[in-house]
């Protein structure tokens, strides 16, 4: 999303700092060694306020300021989906590569789940996917212990309930393979906690391995393996914007 005219101006060693030059120290002094440029210019004040209109180079390189970034990651299973945690990895210890400070994941992942997550510093997106007025919908691959079978799929259709005030949304469950265990996508347009397991278990069936594998039309790349990660193209960042869009026309 663009930046505001209001939210332009700021600081030359926070501007710098966001674009993960180095850190705010190692900034402030690098300034006052005349190693930036703002708009051709030796700037050795870090203390200085810039715009995005402004040109700053460090070391004659020129730095474009981007506001908002975002990622998809492909989250592997023992990983959190939050930003810190006590005891385990979070999926924001595996970006290791230009992190933001600010970025966290777009809603969670169980620690056993796998898949597509997007991480970003931007709230106003984030917010949108996650809310369920939106109903955003989002792929699992899944197995399943246990023969999947067609009154499953008119069940999960016709909206089942998981034991709250509401039964769940209407979804599409598509069986790949129907056996002792058994593989299926599952479509959902909403993100209630443990869904897919929970789906299951009211049809008395137990999910043993679960996989996203898109979300809001965002598809996870398959060259990403379990634990890796890569930038959104600018294509995908406008095909989520779209999406909102049209969710909100459709409220
Ligand atoms: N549904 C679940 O049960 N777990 C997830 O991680 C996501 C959806």
């Amino acid at each position: 999303m663009e930046m505001d005219v209001m939210d332009k101006q700021l600081r030359l060693d926070k501007y710098l700092a966001d674009m993960n030059i180095g850190t705010r120290s190692e900034i402030k002094s690098w300034i006052r060694q005349g190693r930036v440029t703002v708009n051709s210019s030796p700037c050795l004040k870090p203390e200085v306020k810039v715009s995005t209109d402004d040109k700053i180079t460090f070391d004659g390189q020129k730095i474009i300021y981007e506001k908002y970034i975002y990622y998809m990651l492909n989250k592997p299973a023992g990983v959190v989906s939050a930003t810190e945690d006590k005891h385990y990895k979070t999926v924001l210890d595996l970006i290791t590569t230009k992190k933001r400070k600010d970025m966290f994941p777009v809603g969670r992942l169980d620690k056993d789940t796998e898949g597509l997550l997007i991480l970003t510093n931007d709230g106003e997106l984030a917010h949108s996917l996650l809310s369920p007025k939106n109903k955003i919908e989002k792929v699992y691959y899944a197995k399943i212990n246990g023969r999947v079978t067609e009154d499953d799929v008119n069940a999960f259709s016709s909206g089942i309930s998981i034991g709250e005030d509401k039964p769940c949304l209407p979804a599409k469950l598509d069986i790949i393979l129907s056996d002792d265990i058994s593989e299926i996508n599952l479509t959902i347009y909403e993100g209630k906690y443990h869904q897919v397991k929970r789906m299951f278990k009211a049809v008395g069936k137990e999910v043993i391995y679960l996989k996203r594998i898109s979300m809001g039309g965002l598809i996870l790349d398959p060259l990403l393996n379990p634990g890796d990660y890569r930038r959104l193209t600018t294509d995908e960042v406008r095909h989520l914007e779209n999406i909102i869009l049209q969710k909100k026309e459709q409220i």
